[in-house]
């Protein structure tokens, strides 16, 4: 009995942290950035005057493309925290 509350107590703890990491810092939102996607272009593509993502939504569907297109396996909460990064940066939409 004791041991199955260890368990529990244990998983609990687990999930808990797993809880309180989301939503991503800002310095990670920023690592995930410049880890995998400044190697081709740098910030001067989200202010240049012809940017192509025109609304959130929009730049929220190139992070998509670029992930998966780079294979990054991220999931929304690495998405969510680059289009933060990138609109509190670049595009402030
Ligand atoms: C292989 C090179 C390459 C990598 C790696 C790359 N990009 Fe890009 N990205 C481009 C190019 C080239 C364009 C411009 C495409 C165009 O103009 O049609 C672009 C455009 C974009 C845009 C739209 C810019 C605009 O005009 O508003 C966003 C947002 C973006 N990339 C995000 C990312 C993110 C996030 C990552 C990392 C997950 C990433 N990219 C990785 C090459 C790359």
């Amino acid at each position: 009995m004791r041991r199955t509350l260890g368990i529990i107590i244990i998983v609990c703890n687990a999930w808990w942290s797993v809880a309180v990491a989301q939503p991503a810092s800002p310095l990670r939102s920023m690592e995930l950035y410049s880890n995998h996607c400044t190697a081709c272009h740098t910030s001067q593509a989200h202010i240049r005057e012809n940017r192509k993502a025109t609304s959130l939504t929009a730049v929220e569907t190139w992070i998509r493309r670029w992930a998966s297109e780079l294979r990054l396996d991220w999931g929304d909460e690495e998405v969510k925290a680059v289009l933060q990064y990138l609109n509190a940066h670049y595009y402030k939409y």
